[in-house]
């Protein structure tokens, strides 16, 4: 997902020339907006986290773009051109480092396993929509 900020801010392009630079292959991409029983499902993992409540607000209170990207070894690639969560700790050139304000409003989500990027995948797309 490019998530609310970075569209606020106007880097979808600059984001996406980035990860299909990288050599992503988009196999599937919507402009959407999460509700709050949306973002609450897809972060659930985090839901006794203190953070919870404020990544929630912060995920639906705009659009964002969700893809799924294919590629070989595409979960670690992915999460090495996103840099990491705190973009102040992310490498020189990651999309992080680049478009990030900090921890919370971090621009970008990947997967963190084939596992979960296939749950997350169903979560935004129907078959039908996944090319
Ligand atoms: P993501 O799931 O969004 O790709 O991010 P990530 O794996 O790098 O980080 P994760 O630990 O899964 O955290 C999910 C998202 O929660 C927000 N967060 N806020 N205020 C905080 O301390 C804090 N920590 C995490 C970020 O939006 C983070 O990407
Ligand atoms: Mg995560």
């Amino acid at each position: 997902m490019l998530k609310p900020d970075a569209v606020e801010n106007g880097h979808i392009g600059a984001i996406l020339e980035k990860i299909t630079g990288a050599g992503f292959k988009i196999v599937a991409m919507k402009y959407t907006q999460l509700s709050k029983r949306d973002a609450e499902a897809f972060y659930s993992v985090h839901n006794e986290r203190p953070f919870f409540g404020e990544l929630v607000t912060f995920m639906t209170r705009g659009p964002i773009v969700a893809a799924i990207l294919e590629k070989d070894n595409a979960v670690e690639d992915f999460r090495a051109l996103i840099g990491s969560t705190n973009p102040a700790e992310a490498a020189e050139g990651t999309i992080r480092k680049l478009f990030a304000k900090d921890i919370g409003e971090n621009a970008v989500h990947g997967s963190d396993s084939d596992e979960n990027a296939a749950i997350e995948g169903a979560f935004h797309f129907a078959g039908r929509e996944i090319y």
